[in-house]
């Protein structure tokens, strides 16, 4: 396994292109499922979870070729409707193939996903979805079997005890377009990237209605075509980057992205008194002097999201003052703090919140990634930190951003790889 190791103190300036949305990709690679006919995916990052899903999609009969930034998607005469427990229990967003292969083949059977160390990653909701729209659901050894004769649309309440879920809203929007007549999902999940499934969905032919808000709308159809669609660009990358920007007292330009993405990262970074300036599709993000220290609560869109929260907590934790974190979407998501501290951090956790006791500066040390946000979050450490810092299980990290160290050598940093 590789490590990354970090040389800190280096103002980091210059541009950056984002690369296509992750969170965003894995739904719409589970939408080719909904038809035989080819399509095409462009502005494809090279994480390891695309390799994933390419992988599952395969093990589903599809032909899924990958070159440059373009996945083609085919289907071939080989079909299967279970996705194994070996590839879905490595990377949870694989839970988004039941949708559609219920929609398509009208039975499938998939690993339940298990948790992770952000949270239980339970799947109630799916299934209240699912079961909404007259289809039957057994569990067992681990699998989730659901068949249904007839998909009927279905008026589903689908807001849980953490609010919208992204996922959820991804499987039902992606089932009901085959049920007969119309569902409504009521408290659905209203992040870019289910609008960016929305929209592909619609260029297969699908009729759905006010994506982006609480309530959905989907016509049931019979059939959805092949198509073509580009991939939005990575929010939580480009707020990794401003943080970035920030927390070594740089200045970064933020290439390919839609600041309408940001409204609650660019509010709480201004209020904190970074330089935002803001032209065309591009964003700079500049450090202006000395930041405040600010209160953040993760929330569903358009609320500060929780991808976040672990990159924002490395920069509070050299702001002055006291900040708190509240998380209220996984309250567990807290693994960096401990690593945070070890590099001379003060960092408390309370239950759902941290409360940061800025420090002057940050010591290098050696400090080991947990999950995909807090892998970036040490890095964000590492940068501004005095001295060496090593992190170490980055497969975490390349799970979710498309060369990271490589980007961020080309802003200056001094960053390299070694072997563990
Ligand atoms: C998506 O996960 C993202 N992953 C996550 O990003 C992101 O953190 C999360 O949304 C929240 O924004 C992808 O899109 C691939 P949820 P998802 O269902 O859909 C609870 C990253 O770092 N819940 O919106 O699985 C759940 O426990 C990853 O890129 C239920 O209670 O998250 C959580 O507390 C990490 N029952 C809350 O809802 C359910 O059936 C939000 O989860 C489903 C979820």
């Amino acid at each position: 396994m590789d490590k990354l190791v970090i040389k800190g103190g280096k103002r980091l300036k210059g541009e950056v292109a984002v690369s296509g949305s992750k969170n965003a990709l894995l739904p719409i690679m589970a939408a080719t499922l909904l038809t035989d006919e080819p399509c095409r995916i462009k502005g494809v990052p090279k994480l390891r979870d695309t390799m994933t899903m390419i992988k599952i999609l395969r093990s589903l009969g599809k032909a899924v070729e990958f070159r440059d930034a373009d996945i083609l998607v085919k289907s071939t005469k080989r079909v299967s409707t279970v996705a194994d427990y070996k590839l879905v229990s490595t990377m949870r967003a694989s839970f988004c193939v039941l949708g559609p292969l219920l929609a398509k083949y009208k039975k499938c059977k998939v690993s339940l996903p298990g948790g992770c160390v952000i949270g239980l990653r339970p799947v109630d909701l799916h299934l209240k979805g699912i079961k909404a729209l007259n289809a039957r659901i057994d569990i067992e050894g681990g699998y989730v079997k659901v068949s249904a004769a007839r998909l009927l649309g279905n008026h589903i309440y689908l807001g849980g005890s953490f609010g919208s879920s992204v996922l959820a809203t991804a499987n039902i929007m992606m089932a009901a377009t085959f049920a007969q007549g119309v569902t409504e999902i009521e408290s659905a999940a209203c992040e870019p990237e289910i609008v960016d499934l929305a929209r592909f969905l619609i260029k297969m032919g699908a009729k759905i209605k006010g994506y982006g808000t609480p309530l959905i709308q989907i016509k049931g159809l019979k059939h959805l075509h092949g198509a073509e669609h580009s991939i939005i660009p990575d929010r939580i990358e480009a707020g990794t980057f401003m943080i970035a920007a920030l927390i070594t007292r740089g200045e970064i330009k933020l290439k390919n992205v839609s600041w309408q993405h940001f409204g609650a990262v660019l509010d709480k970074l201004k209020e904190m008194g970074a330089g935002i300036y803001k032209k065309d599709k591009a964003i700079t993000i500049k450090f202006n002097g000395p930041l405040k220290s600010g209160n953040i609560t993760t929330l569903p869109y358009p609320g500060f999201p929780t991808d976040m929260q672990a990159q924002m907590m490395s920069l509070m934790s050299i702001t002055q003052g006291v900040s708190i974190i509240t998380e209220k979407v996984y309250p567990d998501r807290f693994m960096h703090i401990a690593e945070l501290n070890r590099m001379g951090a003060h960092i408390q956790r309370q239950g759902p919140h941290a409360i940061i006791s800025g420090v002057r500066q940050l010591s290098g040390a050696d400090v080991m990634a947990s999950d995909l946000r807090a892998s970036a979050s040490l890095i964000l450490a590492g940068l501004a930190a005095e001295g060496r810092t090593s992190v170490s299980r980055i497969y975490h990290l390349e799970r979710g951003y498309d060369k990271l160290d490589e980007k961020l050598i080309m802003l200056g940093a001094d960053i390299h790889r070694e072997k563990e």
